[in-house]
């Protein structure tokens, strides 16, 4: 099976320096609230309820928490987190800084308006067109802008011989072929296998673990072990506050992105529990 070639030509003492390296990283749990909800009014009240709980259920623990709100909400919700520490994002930035770019809004635009964080290559956004070359571009934007790239990758289904691990590199070696160690070691890399999103389906915990060790081989070498290790590795498809404990101990990840689950506090709260517990 090609995906155990993958992991095997790990020798062993850097999958175990991989594996404790986990330990060092602060975690990190972005709710990615898509198109929701539906009028600034309700944003802004689950913007207070997910700020009120998520830093209740956070407390002095290590744990990095972000939300990825509608563009147009940004100014409402900016005001809600405003020193308090959890980061606004946004879901998709035009690669340019201006242009003729109907519907676009530049990296420039969201960091002017205080985000700190961009997904981009979401799956949703992949499906509307979006390649590996436009997400690499966006993602190189979202990085001279200073901000965080949540650069998502994920396979459309599994196939038994593990032909997946190959669209999965494909994705990862598109945004990071050109990329220098230290702009490296600021993105995120979040894993988001398309047939989990929004379906109930999830990977089990052991399958998140070794697309994260193949993730870190690429990664391994490429930069070498340094960088490697600095780069988070988050889980999304399906995340729920029964399950991301299990992911979090044994999937060995560093946090997650949570789509439906992150539009309840009370539920996203649980998660940010699990990824200190
Ligand atoms: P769900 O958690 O609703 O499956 O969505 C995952 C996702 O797409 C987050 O970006």
């Amino acid at each position: 099976m090609k995906y155990i070639l993958i992991t095997q030509n790990m020798p062993s003492p850097m999958v175990y320096s991989l594996h404790m390296a986990k330990v060092k990283r602060t975690p990190l749990v972005i709710g990615n609230w898509k198109m929701h909800p539906a009028t600034l009014e309700a944003a802004k009240r689950l913007g207070k309820d997910v700020v009120t709980k998520a830093l209740k259920a956070r407390g002095t623990a290590s744990c990095d928490i972000g939300i990825a709100v509608p563009t147009l909400y940004f100014d409402e919700i900016g005001k809600i987190t405003k020193g308090k520490p959890i980061m606004l994002g946004a879901q998709n930035a035009a690669a340019g800084a201006v242009g003729a770019e109907t519907g676009e809004v530049s990296a420039g635009m969201l960091a002017e308006r205080r985000a700190a964080f961009v997904i981009v290559g979401h799956s949703e956004r992949r499906a509307r067109g979006e390649d590996n070359a436009q997400v690499t571009a966006r993602a190189a934007g979202v990085l001279a802008a200073k901000m965080i790239p949540v650069v998502c990758i994920g396979e459309q289904s599994r196939d038994a011989e593990g032909d997946f691990y190959h669209i999965v590199h494909e994705q990862l070696d598109a945004v990071f072929a050109n990329l220098g160690g230290t702009a490296a070691t600021r993105v995120v890399v979040a894993y988001e296998p398309v047939w989990a999103i929004g379906t109930g389906l999830t990977p089990t915990a052991e399958d998140v673990s070794t697309m994260r060790l193949a993730i870190k081989k690429y990664l391994h070498e490429k930069y070498g072990d340094a960088v490697a290790n600095k780069v988070r590795v988050l889980y999304g498809g399906s995340v729920t506050e029964e399950n991301a404990l299990e992911f979090m101990q044994n999937g060995m990840i560093d946090g997650f992105l949570v789509g439906g689950a992150s539009l309840e506090a009370v539920r996203f709260a649980v998660i940010i529990k699990a990824c200190i517990a």
